[in-house]
């Protein structure tokens, strides 16, 4: 049977971690994030675990952890590491899991979001701008197969992005 979490996929910088924070006082649920369950089970950064096991290995510990909050956890808030959905092993997980709201961000955001961070390894080299146009282009229709909700982020307020969440949860439970 599948679950009733709530599920935030996105590229990197589109918000997941701060709207998931938001939306776990407002809905009153537990936010769990990903990378952080990652991070504290391998007691390394993510920067470390990419640098010392590799992208693969990281790839497989998305999946570990899908696996894992499949047997554990339920109405909670996920938000997930930007490339976890690309891995084709997780889809079905993730639908397992709950429902999926993919929360849409055009490149110049997550740019304008993410210049200067040191924490993403993917985006770090000359041409961060061009490393994100790219990865968005083979990632977006990825995500959108992955997601039961496409919510779009640029330009909207907290407020309006919880709320639209939060309206898509209540008609749910009808
Ligand atoms: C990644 C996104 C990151 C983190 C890792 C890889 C990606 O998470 O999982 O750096 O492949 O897009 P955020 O989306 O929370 O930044």
């Amino acid at each position: 049977m599948r679950k009733e979490n709530i599920i935030l996929t996105g590229f990197m910088g589109c918000g997941k971690s701060s709207v998931g924070f938001k939306l776990s006082y407002y809905l009153r649920r537990t936010l769990l994030d990903t990378d952080k369950w990652i991070e504290k089970k391998q007691g390394m950064s993510i920067s470390e675990i990419f640098d010392r096991c590799g992208e693969s290995a990281f790839r497989q510990m998305e999946t570990d952890c899908l696996k894992e909050l499949l047997q554990t956890e339920d109405h909670q808030i996920i938000a997930t590491g930007g490339g976890l959905p690309i891995r084709e092993e997780n889809h079905k997980l993730l639908k397992q899991l709950g429902c999926v709201y993919y929360l849409k961000v055009t490149p110049e955001v997550v740019y304008e979001r993410l210049k200067g961070d040191t924490t993403r390894p993917l985006l770090q080299g000359d041409n961060p701008m061009e490393k994100i146009e790219s990865l968005l282009k083979v990632r977006e229709p990825v995500y959108e197969q992955c997601a039961d909700y496409v919510i779009e982020v640029s330009g909207k307020t907290f407020e309006e992005i919880l709320e639209e969440i939060a309206s898509k949860e209540r008609m749910a439970e009808r």
